[in-house]
C-alpha cells in the first residue's frame, strides 16, 4: 500500500514501513512497521538520502555519476515530480520481479535536462520493496553514464556488511565486518554475479536487518559506506569498466533491487523466500513438486554411452527424470573440445540423442538435456566455420579456462545462433528438462562496434534475450541453470530458470554449509541438491548413504552416481527414500524455511522445513562428533508453541532406534531436545566426514 501527504509517501508492507519524502529525496524512515496514522509531523526531516551524486560536496560512494555533454560531471538532480502508479512498469530485457503491486514513480531533473527516475513497487503480500533507477537523456546531446546504482538506501546508525562469497565449491559463505568509517565494497568483475560474491547482502544494526537483492546476473557492486553516523547501501551493476553512452532522448534502466527489513535475519530470509517463490520464480514451474532425478555427470562424466543402463535402474528405484549431462554431443570426451557443436554424437550414444530420448522414456521417465550454450571449444566445427563468434580481443591470445573460449553474446548474430541451436537440442530430443551451463567466467570482453564500457552489460543483456525467447518458446520445460555449479545463482536468473545447481561440490558436511549460506537469500525451492557417491568425488570424504539424502532434501532432491553400482542393500535404501521424498516433497520444497543452530562450526547444523499452517514440519540435524563430547541441545524452530506434536525420527538404515515421542512446540523449541543415540550411527566407520545427521518427521497431534 502506498499513502501520500503532500510529498510525503508511506509504503506499507505487513512488517515494514518507508516514509520517503519525494521533493528533498530523503528516506524519513525504513524499518520495523509504524501503525500510528499521525505520521508526517514528527518525521519531518532526515540525513539519509534516496540517491547521491557527485557535485554537491558529497564525497562519498555516490549512486549515480554522469559525464555531461559538456564534458563536466558534476550534476544536481532537483525534483520534478511524482506519481503513484497502478501497474510496474515492464523493465525491457532485464529480469523483473512480478505480482499484483503499487509502484510510485519519482522524477528529479538536473539543469542539462538529464532525468533520473526511481522506482518503488510495493508488494502488499511480502515485505519485499522492488526498487530500481532510469536515466533519460532529455539534452540534445549524448552524455556518458559512468554509474547508475539500482538503489540506495541510507541509514542511520552503524552497522555490520554481510556478504556471502566463496570460490567453485564453497560457494556463499557468510560473512560479516563491521563498517565504519569508510567504504566497503562486495563486487564482481567476472562477468557472472559468480561463485566468489553473491549479489545479495544484508546490512545489521541494531535496530534490525535490512536485506538488499540484485535481479543481475552479471557484474555487480554494493557497498556500504559509514559516513558521519548515517550508513549507506548501493548496490547495482558494477562501476568498474562501465561507460555508456546514452543518446540524445534515449534512456538507460538499470537492473531491479529488492530490499526488506526485518528484526531478525531469520525473519529476512523468510521474507526473501516468499519474494524469489511468488514474485521472481514464474511460470508453469512455479509452485509445481519438481520432479526427482537422476543425472549422469558424476556417475558417467563424459562417458554418456551407459545411459539407458543407468535410466532403468533410476525408474526402479523410483526416480521421476534422467538427465543426460556433458558428453553427448560432436567429439566430447574431455572437456578440450565441441561446445558449439550441438551435434549427435551418434558413435558414442550407439543412436540419435533422438532415439536415446525415447529409449530413457520408454523406461518410464523423463528425459533431460545439458547443454552450455554460451560457449565456444576452439576444437570445434563451430570454431572453425565461425571464428568471429568467439569472444576474443582481436591480436591477443585469449586466456582459456576450462579450455573454452565464451562465445560473444552481445552480438546479435551470436544470440540468434544460440537461440536456433537451443531450440534445436530442446525439440529433437523432446526435452521435458534442460540444465543450462555456463563454466567460465569473462576474460577477453571485446565485441566488435561494442564500447569497451558497454560490454559487460550488453553481454548480459544479449543473455537475458536469449534465455527469455527459449524459456517462452517451451513453456513446459523445467529449466535449470548452472554456472560451475553456483556463479550464477542469482534472481536475475531465476527470472526465468526456476531452480539453480547450487554448487558442485555435492560432499554433504559442505553442502549443508553452502545450502545454509544460500538460504539467507533463496527459498530451498530453487536450490539443485543431489546425492553423490561415497568417497565423495571433490572432497574425497565418506558419508553414509541417509547422510547424503538427509542433507540433500534441504533442496530438490536429484541422484548423481551411476546407480548400477549401488549395492542392493543401497538400492533399497534409495527407493526407500525417494519414497519418503516424494510423499514430503511439497512440505520439503515449498515449506517455511529456517536455519536450524549454526552449520558453520557451532555445536550443531541443519534445516527444518513447516507447512504454512504450522502442522506439519521435518527437520534435519547434523552434528559433528567430536571425542568425549556429548550430542547437542537443539532447538527446532517455526513451530506453533500452542500445539502438541508427535515428532518421529525418519527410519534410517544407519540407526537401530526408530525413535518417537510426543511434546509441545514450545518444548521443542526450547533449545533443551537431546537425542542420546545421536551419535549411535551404525554406519560410523564409512563416515569419514564425521557428521551424523537424523531427520524428524513433525505432526500436530492437537491444541496444548
Ligand atoms: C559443471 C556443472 O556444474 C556440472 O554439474 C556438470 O554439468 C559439468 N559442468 C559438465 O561439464
Amino acid at each position: 500500500m502506498i499513502k501520500k501527504k503532500g510529498t510525503v509517501y508511506r509504503l506499507e508492507t505487513p512488517a515494514t514501513t518507508l516514509v520517503l519524502k519525494a521533493d528533498t529525496a530523503q528516506i524519513l524512515y525504513y524499518g520495523k512497521k509504524l501503525v500510528s496514522a499521525d505520521w508526517c509531523e514528527a518525521l519531518r526531516s532526515s540525513p539519509c538520502r534516496l540517491f547521491s551524486e557527485y557535485g554537491q560536496g558529497d564525497f562519498n560512494e555516490q549512486s549515480v555519476l554522469l559525464v555531461n555533454a559538456d564534458g563536466g560531471f558534476s550534476t544536481n538532480f532537483v525534483y520534478s515530480k511524482s506519481k503513484i502508479l497502478a501497474e510496474k512498469p515492464v523493465l525491457e530485457n532485464l529480469p523483473s520481479s512480478y505480482g499484483e503491486s503499487k509502484t510510485l514513480e519519482l522524477k528529479y531533473v538536473d539543469a542539462t535536462k538529464v532525468a533520473l527516475y526511481l522506482y518503488y513497487t510495493v508488494f502488499e503480500d511480502t515485505d519485499a520493496i522492488a526498487v530500481s533507477a532510469k536515466i533519460v537523456n532529455g539534452a540534445k546531446k549524448e552524455i556518458h553514464i559512468k554509474k547508475l546504482a539500482s538503489v540506495q538506501a541510507e541509514l542511520t546508525g552503524r552497522f555490520e556488511f554481510i556478504t556471502f562469497n566463496g570460490a567453485w565449491a564453497r560457494e556463499r559463505r557468510k560473512n560479516a565486518r563491521a563498517v565504519c568509517g569508510g567504504t566497503f565494497v562486495n563486487e564482481s568483475r567476472a562477468g557472472a554475479s559468480s561463485h566468489a560474491h553473491n549479489p545479495f547482502v544484508m546490512a545489521k544494526g541494531e535496530k534490525g536487518v535490512f536485506g538488499f537483492h540484485l535481479l543481475y546476473s552479471g557484474n555487480h557492486k554494493e557497498s556500504m559506506t559509514e559516513y558521519d553516523g548515517v550508513t549507506r547501501v548501493i548496490a547495482g551493476i558494477n562501476d568498474f569498466m562501465f561507460d555508456w553512452t546514452l543518446g540524445a532522448g534515449e534512456e538507460f534502466c538499470a537492473p531491479e533491487a529488492a530490499m526488506c527489513y526485518a528484526e531478525t535475519e531469520d525473519a529476512l530470509s523468510r521474507q526473501m523466500h516468499a519474494f524469489a517463490a511468488e514474485h521472481v520464480v514464474r511460470g508453469k514451474w512455479k509452485k509445481r513438486e519438481r520432479p526427482v532425478l537422476v543425472n549422469s555427470w558424476e556417475g558417467a562424466y563424459f562417458d554418456a554411452d551407459s545411459v539407458v543402463e543407468m535410466a532403468k535402474v533410476s525408474k526402479d528405484l523410483g526416480a521421476e527424470l534422467f538427465v543426460l549431462d556433458d558428453g553427448w554431443f560432436g567429439r566430447r570426451n574431455d572437456d578440450t573440445s565441441s561446445l558449439g557443436d550441438w551435434s549427435d554424437n551418434v558413435e558414442k550414444l550407439g543412436c540419435t540423442l533422438a532415439e536415446l530420448a525415447e529409449r530413457v522414456r520408454g523406461c518410464g521417465l523423463k528425459f533431460g538435456i545439458w547443454i552450455e550454450p554460451e560457449m565456444i571449444s576452439e576444437e570445434s566445427e563451430l570454431f572453425r566455420s565461425r571464428p568471429a563468434y568467439a569472444m576474443r580481443v582481436p591480436g591477443r591470445t585469449p586466456v582459456r579456462l576450462r579450455n573454452q573460449l565464451a562465445l560473444n553474446m552481445a552480438d546479435e548474430k551470436v544470440q540468434n545462433f544460440v537461440v536456433r541451436t537451443v531450440s534445436d537440442v530442446i525439440s529433437r530430443c523432446g526435452a521435458s528438462y534442460v540444465k543450462w551451463d555456463y563454466n567460465r567466467m569473462l576474460t577477453d570482453c571485446f565485441g566488435k562496434g561494442v564500447a569497451a564500457g558497454e560490454y559487460f552489460h550488453r553481454y548480459m543483456l544479449g543473455v537475458y534475450k536469449v534465455i527469455s525467447k527459449v524459456v517462452k518458446r517451451f513453456p513446459f520445460v523445467l529449466f535449470e541453470g548452472c554456472a560451475g555449479g553456483g556463479a550464477r545463482f542469482d534472481l536475475g536468473m531465476m527470472s526465468y530458470f526456476p531452480q539453480i545447481w547450487t554448487s558442485d561440490n555435492t560432499d554433504a558436511r559442505d553442502r549443508l554449509q553452502i545450502q545454509d549460506g544460500s538460504s539467507y537469500g533463496y527459498p530451498q525451492s530453487v536450490m539443485g541438491a543431489h546425492v553423490s557417491a561415497s568417497p565423495n568425488h571433490q572432497s574425497g570424504d565418506s558419508h553414509p548413504l541417509e547422510t547424503r539424502f538427509n542433507v540433500a532434501c534441504g533442496g530438490l532432491l536429484g541422484y548423481e552416481l551411476d546407480v548400477r553400482k549401488l549395492s542392493e542393500k543401497d538400492k533399497k535404501t534409495v527407493a526407500a527414500q525417494i519414497s519418503f521424498y516424494k510423499e514430503h516433497r511439497k512440505l520439503l520444497q515449498f515449506g517455511n524455511f529456517y536455519r536450524l543452530g549454526d552449520s558453520f562450526g557451532g555445536d550443531y547444523g541443519g534445516f527444518i522445513s513447516v507447512s504454512p499452517d504450522r502442522g506439519a514440519a521435518i527437520a534435519v540435524i547434523a552434528a559433528e562428533k567430536r571425542t568425549n563430547v556429548p550430542p547437542p541441545r537443539v532447538a527446532f524452530k517455526g513451530l506453533n508453541p500452542a500445539y502438541v506434536y508427535e515428532v518421529t525420527a525418519r527410519r534410517q538404515e544407519n540407526y537401530e532406534n526408530n525413535l518417537s515421542f510426543t511434546a509441545g512446540g514450545d518444548v521443542l523449541m526450547c533449545g533443551e531436545l537431546f537425542f542420546p543415540d545421536f551419535y549411535d550411527d551404525a554406519s560410523a566407520r564409512e563416515n569419514s566426514g564425521c557428521m551424523y545427521t537424523r531427520m524428524f518427521l513433525i505432526k500436530k497431534q492437537k491444541n496444548l
